[in-house]
């Protein structure tokens, strides 16, 4: 299992006095120093951690894969398609959010998002759907166009319960199986922490987790090199 490390919040600490530092691009060249197999980023329409240009110098300067997290609008479309990540993420977007609470209405953007997906993927930029891990979803997103599916481990996370953590954690099992022999790609994210993280070694049909927030508030702590290799650990890379 690899390990794709988010960088906004890097973003959102160097806003907070709107200088340079520290920088995010920084951060994701020791990010895949210490092992990271990819890098991650969120372009918000209101450009509140990572802004243009530090999605510009990613793609400059990363050496494994660029994945861009993005809403389904034009502007972020144009954006992709000039920036050529290997990979885009479709995510919901709300303007008050503190983080991206749920996984994409599928159902409801269905033909529309046909028509996003098809530039990109003859761009060869690959598009993978953040979706709750439901087989219904990957199967739209599989209609849709896209060759991987991230499932939504928000639920998991936030469960106190261990019977429901364990059903939680079922969830995400069988939607991994059934998207792997639907002939897709698996990815799961969110919430995940060095607490929460151990059980999906045992979920082989994931082939990668994306890690933001927690990695983040351990690196100020212990620094970033060891908040990751604390999570690989946990995967068994
Ligand atoms: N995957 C996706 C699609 C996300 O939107 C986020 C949150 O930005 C993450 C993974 C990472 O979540 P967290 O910051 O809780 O690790």
């Amino acid at each position: 299992m690899r390990l794709a490390v988010n960088v906004d919040h890097i973003a959102t600490l160097r806003n907070a006095r709107n200088e340079g530092s520290p920088d995010p691009v920084e951060a994701a060249l020791l990010a895949e120093q210490s092992g990271a197999s990819g890098i991650v980023c969120h372009l918000r329409e209101d450009r509140r951690h990572i802004r243009d240009n530090d999605l510009a110098r990613l793609r400059e300067s990363i050496a494994t894969k660029l994945d861009l997290e993005m809403a389904m609008t034009p502007e972020m479309q144009s954006i992709a398609l000039a920036t050529r990540p290997e990979l885009v993420t479709l995510v919901p977007e709300k303007r008050e959010e503190l983080t991206t609470e749920g996984g994409f209405a599928i159902k409801a953007h269905h033909p529309q998002l046909v028509e996003f997906i098809r530039p990109l993927r003859e761009n060869g930029i690959g598009v993978s759907m953040f979706i709750e891990p439901e087989n219904e979803a990957i199967e739209l997103s599989l209609a849709a166009g896209a060759n991987m599916v991230e499932l939504h481990t928000g639920r998991y996370s936030l469960v106190t319960d261990n019977d429901q953590r364990s059903r939680e954690l079922e969830r995400i099992r069988s939607a991994a199986q059934f998207a792997r022999s639907a002939g897709l790609a698996v990815v799961a994210g969110h919430g995940l922490t060095v607490s929460n993280i151990a059980p999906f070694r045992d979920i082989p049909e994931i082939e990668e987790v994306s890690i933001g927030h927690a990695i983040m508030a351990r690196a100020i702590l212990i620094g970033l090199p060891a908040a990751i290799r604390e999570i690989l650990d946990l995967i068994g890379r």
